[in-house]
């Protein structure tokens, strides 16, 4: 193990714990417990804290140029590798909430690569995409420039639940 081999590690943890803290006390909140989600929600953005200090530390952090051709390479490689076959595990036992979530995200991160690529492009001429208005699917995580469709392309959510993203 070296340095670089724990702050992976440290950062994946932390990682983690954000999201989870942030599904605990959406849960918390759901319970009525609105106290204990505030303490979730705290704790999840300090790991957040965390979890950047680590990357950074780890030079994981680039150019935006650099950042959208490694964030490209993720969901590209999310989408043809590391999804389908997990789809088809799935499937094949059975595990219908697991295929489910799965294909959404597969779905999904075809969506983000494209939209990365259209982001590199616009860097490539020189400008920016700031008038963009972005919207993600609630339920699926699909992700659309502008308005929202009538209903979710991938999950069949109604548009209206779509959120805008500050
Ligand atoms: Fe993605
Ligand atoms: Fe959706």
């Amino acid at each position: 193990m070296s340095t670089l081999d724990d702050l992976k590690e440290a950062f994946a943890g932390e990682s983690q714990a954000n999201r989870r803290y942030l599904a605990y006390g959406a849960k918390a909140a759901e319970e009525g417990f609105p106290g204990v989600a505030r303490l979730f929600r705290a704790v999840a953005a300090a790991e957040t804290i965390h979890a950047h200090a680590h990357l950074k530390a780890m030079d994981g952090v680039a150019s935006t140029q650099a950042n959208l051709a490694d964030a490209m390479a993720g969901e590209k490689h999310e989408f043809t590798e590391m999804y389908p076959p997990m789809v088809a595990r799935a499937e094949a036992e059975g595990n219908r909430k697991a295929a489910r979530s799965m294909r959404f995200a597969l779905a999904v991160e075809k969506v983000h690569y494209e939209l990365f690529e259209k982001a590199l492009a616009a860097l490539a001429a020189g400008t920016d995409l700031a008038a963009l208005i972005v919207r993600v699917c609630p339920v699926c995580g699909h992700t659309v420039i502008g308005d929202a469709p009538d209903a979710c392309p991938v999950c069949g959510c109604k548009g209206d639940r779509f959120d805008e993203i500050a």
